[in-house]
């Protein structure tokens, strides 16, 4: 069987992100068949503008981001929460990938969210939101694909996501809730 890869946008730009760990974890804890990539640099995308949005000309991080969008045959989101909703990177992020309208590289495009945040639910308003984004920028929402770790700054001020037991089952679960899923609708 040929190897499936997830592509994981972190909804935080800190060296130190909580989120960024639960990726790693959930990067190290990856079946056999599945590679996990970590897409870097969220934070030199542009803000979306479709002035800048011209073919032959979109600035090269969004560009690289649309390629490994579209290489990719899962996306997963892993973001905290920023003020109830989304970080300002990652629906920059999914902005970018949801044109050209109905052609992006979202389109048909199975994604799921999860992540942690500091407050007592995990972020499950961010969570929420992105997925709503998503499934508008057309992509094939896994809503069974479910993983929102509350209290992020201080469970893993001293372990690391892929050290803490509780969450490497829970990440176990997103692995089989995700093998569950239907294969990549057709654009
Ligand atoms: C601008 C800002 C807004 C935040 N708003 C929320 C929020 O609405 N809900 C919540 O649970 N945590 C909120 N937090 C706390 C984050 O969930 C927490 O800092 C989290 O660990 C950030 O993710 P990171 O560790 O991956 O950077 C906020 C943090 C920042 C910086």
């Amino acid at each position: 069987m040929s190897k499936k890869t997830i592509l994981t946008l972190v909804g935080s730009l800190r060296a130190g992100s909580t989120n960024l760990q639960l990726a790693e974890a959930i990067a190290l804890n990856a079946p056999e068949q599945v590679d996990v990539v970590i897409h870097e640099s969220l934070g030199n995308i542009p803000f979306y503008n479709e002035d800048i949005d011209v073919e032959g000309q979109v600035p090269a991080a969004a560009a690289a981001l649309r390629a490994a969008a579209n290489e990719a045959d899962t996306i997963l989101l892993v973001t905290p929460e920023h003020n109830g909703t989304v970080p300002a990177s990652l629906k920059n992020a999914i902005d970018w990938l949801s044109r050209p309208f109905g052609a992006g590289a979202l389109s048909g495009k199975p994604t799921a969210v999860v992540g942690t945040a500091f407050g007592q639910f995990g972020g499950v308003w961010a969570q929420d939101e992105a997925r709503k984004a998503v499934g508008i920028a057309g992509a094939q929402v896994l809503e069974n694909v479910k993983l929102a770790v509350p209290g992020s700054m201080v469970r893993f001020a001293e372990v690391h996501p892929k050290d803490d037991a509780e969450v490497v089952e829970q990440i176990k679960g997103v692995f089989d809730a995700l093998a569950e899923a239907p294969a990549a609708e057709a654009a």
